[in-house]
């Protein structure tokens, strides 16, 4: 593998939904990709087709009323779509692992947190239970639970929500995946355990060397742990920059949007703005621009034409708008 070649690529992948006996597109011709020790985050409002994205990764959409609608998606290079069932089921949990919004509901309320660590270990390697406690220890011990010997034995129940969801992370890592595909792991968390916790994450991409994809609506949350940031917006990218470049200089009008909409230590809360209206639904989406209904600098072309993801010159910024990228134009 050539040391340039992404850990994880999405080459224009769509994933689409039967609705009605007709399909629509949730995803629509997504191309991305992560490097090595890379935190890529994915930051939309609900429904934008962030976590449909993910589960598209690991081919875990649901077997009727949705289908892969075209793409790519490479892992170091290999093509996972050529893959059958059982050769993903081998890399889910292994080669790329997945955290969960709400680490209640993916927990065994029955088993002993550490047996379920044990258990994940068990499942991608040939090991006895003895050996796979071991090393779910060793693991409990890195995501930093607190006594973690005696804790091993205890069941989810006895975990505080910011402990419970250690133990998710503790999961998700304890086959060392090179991808790490994080669905708003801490959007149940208050805000300082949700500090604590992509601290953890962050230092354990490092001690890993693993690349993750940092899903979120919070862009307070992307700044703390991204190297760089895909906007979604209607089951598009619509802006993809490095983390700084997005916030000095963030160019789409929806980005803009979100922006002055996230509450900030340094400014008056009061003049947070939230965005009107929301993402169009997949089966209403406007042949235009996604955004073009909500958009302040809306031009005829917005609703006439579908605006390409352009790069605007010298940056690598990308960006999905007619305006923009004209603009960008002129002043090069
Ligand atoms: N099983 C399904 N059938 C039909 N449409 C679906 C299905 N699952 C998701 N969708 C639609 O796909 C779009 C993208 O959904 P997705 O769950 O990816 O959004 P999201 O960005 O993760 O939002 P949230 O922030 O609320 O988690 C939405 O319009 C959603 O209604
Ligand atoms: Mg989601």
């Amino acid at each position: 593998m050539p040391a340039d070649t992404p850990i994880l690529e999405l080459r224009e992948v769509s994933t689409e939904f039967r609705v009605g006996g007709k399909w629509y597109p949730a995803v629509r011709r997504v191309s991305l990709s992560v490097a090595k020790n890379e935190t890529l985050a994915i930051v939309g409002e609900s429904g934008s087709g962030k976590s449909v994205t993910a589960l598209s990764i690991l081919r875990l959409m649901p077997e009727t009323g949705a289908r892969q609608g075209g793409g790519e998606i490479l892992l170091e290079g290999q093509n996972l779509s050529k893959l059958s069932e059982k050769q993903m089921s081998r890399l889910r949990g292994n080669a790329i692992a997945m955290i969960f919004q709400e680490p209640m509901t993916s927990l065994n309320p029955t088993m002993r947190i550490g047996d379920q660590i044990a258990e994940a270990v068990r499942q991608h390697r040939k090991l006895g239970w003895e050996e796979a406690r071991k090393i779910a220890l060793d693991v409990l011990e890195e995501v930093k639970i607190p006594a973690a010997k005696k804790r091993f034995n205890d069941y989810p129940h006895q975990f505080s929500g910011g402990m419970r969801q250690r133990v998710m992370i503790a999961i998700a890592l304890a086959c060392k995946p090179k991808v790490l595909l994080a669905d708003e792991p801490t959007t149940a968390l208050d805000v300082t355990i949700q500090a604590q916790i992509l601290t953890l994450l962050d230092d354990l991409k490092n001690a890993y060397g693993m690349s993750v994809v940092f899903i979120t609506h919070n862009l307070g949350v992307v700044a703390q742990i991204a190297d760089r940031v895909a906007v979604m917006y209607g089951g598009e990218i619509v802006e993809l920059a490095d983390v700084n470049s997005l916030f000095a200089h963030p160019e789409h009008p929806y980005t803009e949007a979100l922006l002055r909409a996230m509450p900030r230590v340094d400014s008056d809360a009061a003049v947070l703005e939230p965005i009107p209206g929301s993402v169009p639904a997949i089966t209403a989406m406007p042949a235009g621009c996604a955004f073009a209904a909500r958009c302040p600098l809306r031009e005829p072309i917005c609703e006439a034409q579908h605006p390409p993801l352009a790069e605007l010159p010298g940056s690598g910024h990308q960006v999905r708008c007619f305006v923009r990228a004209r603009q960008a134009k002129g002043q090069a």
